[in-house]
């Protein structure tokens, strides 16, 4: 199959490069603006790694903009790793101070140059995306190992420690600027803002009202409190963040008892596909009732969503916009359409879930940021069918009677079919993949990048199967040709006709992870987020969490041309931390990476890692600038 895939690449390649038709936004394409005349740099490639640092190769540095806990407020001080030794967030006050605190294990980075297609100054949203127990509070066991009964203990000895996590959670918005080349922090400028895991957030679109999104609190299904577990991000073209609930199903718990106590069948069904458990990752249920199925069965229905945020106006609120369909979303990457449309290239990160885009219904408006405030709330959901040919379907998520998305089969309205996307993506024969992370358009062909970051239960031979809720194949198929796929793969999409609105697609594989002569040194395994600098090149930062694996790191790959498809490693991570963000300022002469969960395996009290503190200090998940010491693009 896979030489197949092979071959047909050469064809592709010598179709590639054909810029895609549309709109130049300074916005979205900030590799777009600098990209005349700018030559890929070569670097002397890193060596895969086990040091506890961030590794460059000479010539290049980097700047620590903020470490979990540091201030965006003068009139709050900074958590220290000395704060975390002596159990700090513990004490009265934590939670209100951590809320105006940089939240914690940053992810997607996303930067809003203060004047359009400046490089020296700007804004940054930046995703909190969850917490460490064992890393932001002492005498505690990694939640995967700690017995629930142990954890329900704990919280309820210290309930004050769901409030901490809650205010950690969230989106961190913070100025930043470069001085003599440094970049830092601008701590209480206007536009500074911590979102939390209970900022009020409108619900939109579709949805907005459904049934299945009322709660005691919200009887009207309008308005829910905070965004949590945000992944990836995105930008669109009007300058607004884009942020993604991911694993919101750890949150919630008493799923089982309360189902099995008769729960609501609409409410049970429409969990059947993205389930929730009896005991949380967090346990939060049992300090905060709106998080325990039992007393809230609606609040988890409520997360899971693409939420919008405009970092220009720190009173607007969040916006999650429904339209986009709910499912453990990683990323939102927009492109424009020739018709000025626009797309959103969106992935489902669980195994064998979906690839999704957005299209909206009106063109967006360059010149009246307003008229394009609610152009999320109006458009149409597809979800990819790859076939084994080289080409592929964009299938619409749309509730129709004549077809399978009718009231027979659940979906009375267009608020069932984005409440239950995946169900209603299964229907339509989606391609379940191996983990959809980060979906990235090129912003200067308008290829479309997939990272697919693994699949260990993906199986040899064609087998039908009961999995998450619906009887799939979990065999190998052409778009995911590895069983066991342990080091994942990049997927090129090529829209018809480069338009981003096409319905139809060819597909070929980029690359796939793991080095087969030497899979344990590999530095290129498990892909995650995607980035594009200047010239065109694409950036992957991984998350391999395999224990004898190199440190993760940032690679950087052509598409075009030489050395196509073939990934060089330009950056290290320190011990147990996943490589995040992976932005590019419009001059490309910076790369914001996000270092999140340092240290991942051990505690405060026994770290792994003493990065970016040093000393005897624990880990601290921290933003920084990657930039060369001569000034010049990456
Ligand atoms: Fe939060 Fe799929 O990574
Ligand atoms: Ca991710
Ligand atoms: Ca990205
Ligand atoms: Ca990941």
């Amino acid at each position: 199959m896979l030489a197949r895939r092979w071959s047909r690449r050469d064809v592709l390649g010598s179709l590639g490069g054909a810029a895609a038709g549309g709109i130049f936004i300074p916005w979205l394409a900030p590799a777009a603006a600098a990209s005349a005349g700018t030559a890929a740099r070569r670097f002397a490639p890193v060596r895969p790694q086990k040091t506890d640092a961030i590794v460059l190769p000479p010539g290049y540095t980097w700047d620590r903009i903020a470490a979990w806990g540091d201030s965006l407020f003068a009139d709050t001080p900074s958590l220290t790793g000395r704060d975390l030794q002596q159990d700090t967030l513990l004490k009265p006050g934590a939670a209100a101070r951590q809320a105006r605190q940089f939240g914690a294990n940053c992810d997607a980075v996303a930067f809003f140059p203060r004047v359009a297609g400046r490089s020296d100054s700007g804004v940054l949203c930046v995703n909190n995306e969850y917490v460490q127990s064992e890393l932001a509070f002492r005498r505690r066991r990694r939640l995967t190992m700690e017995p629930a009964e142990d954890r329900r203990q704990w919280v309820e000895q210290y309930p004050e420690a769901v409030a901490v996590m809650i205010a950690a959670h969230g989106v961190s918005i913070l100025e930043v600027d470069r001085q003599r080349g440094h970049w830092r922090q601008r701590a209480g400028t206007p536009l500074a803002r911590r979102i939390t895991g209970s900022t009020p957030c409108e619900i939109t679109g579709p949805a907005r009202g459904s049934p299945l999104l009322r709660t005691s609190a919200d009887p009207h299904g309008t308005r829910v409190l905070g965004t949590i577990a945000n992944c990836a991000g995105g930008k669109t073209p009007w300058g607004t963040y884009l942020t993604a609930e991911e694993n919101v199903d750890d949150y919630f718990g008493r799923a089982k008892s309360w189902a099995a106590a008769g729960g609501d069948a609409a409410v049970v069904e429409a969990y059947g596909r993205f389930p929730l458990r009896e005991h949380s990752y967090y346990g939060w249920e049992h300090a905060e009732s709106r998080f325990d199925v039992r007393v809230e069965p609606r609040e988890a229905l409520r997360f899971g969503w693409i939420v919008e945020i405009d970092p220009r106006d720190p009173q607007s609120p969040p916006r999650k916009r429904t339209a986009l369909g709910r499912f453990s979303h990683e990323g939102a990457n927009a492109a424009v359409a020739r018709d000025g449309r626009v797309a959103v290239y969106m992935g489902d990160d669980d195994l064998f879930e979906y690839v999704y885009k957005f299209v909206t219904r009106r063109a967006f408006e360059p010149r009246d940021p307003r008229a394009n405030r609610d152009l999320l709330d109006h458009g149409t959901l597809y979800v990819a069918r790859f076939d084994a040919d080289g080409t592929g379907q964009w299938l619409p998520l749309v509730v129709d009677e004549k077809g399978p998305l009718n009231r027979r089969n659940g979906f009375a309205s267009q608020a069932d079919v984005v409440i239950k996307a995946r169900a209603a993506a299964d229907l339509l024969g989606a391609t379940p993949m191996d983990r959809a992370e980060d979906i990235e358009p090129s912003p200067l062909t308008g290829r479309v990048y997939i990272a697919c970051t693994k699949n260990g239960e993906r199986e040899t031979a064609s087998r039908r199967a009961q999995y998450a809720g619906r009887e799939i194949d979990l065999g190998v198929n052409a778009a995911n040709p590895r069983a066991a796929n342990a080091a994942g793969h990049v997927i090129e999409l090529t829209e018809r006709d480069g338009d981003a609105a096409a319905e139809s697609f060819s597909w070929d594989i980029l690359v796939l992870g793991g080095d087969p002569t030497a899979p344990e040194a590999s530095p290129f395994a498990c892909p995650d987020n995607l980035g594009f600098d200047p010239a065109g090149r694409l950036w992957i930062v991984t998350d391999n969490d395999k224990g004898d694996a190199p440190n993760n790191g940032c690679l950087v790959c052509p598409v075009d041309g030489p050395g196509r498809g073939v990934p060089q490693q330009i950056m290290s991570g320190p011990v147990g931390a996943e490589v995040c963000g992976c932005e590019f300022t419009p001059d490309g002469g910076t790369l914001f990476l996000a270092i999140q969960h340092p240290g991942e395996g051990g505690t405060i009290d026994e770290p792994r890692s003493h990065w970016p503190d040093g000393g005897d200090l624990p880990p601290r998940a921290t933003l920084i600038a990657v930039r060369r010491d001569d000034g010049d693009p990456l």
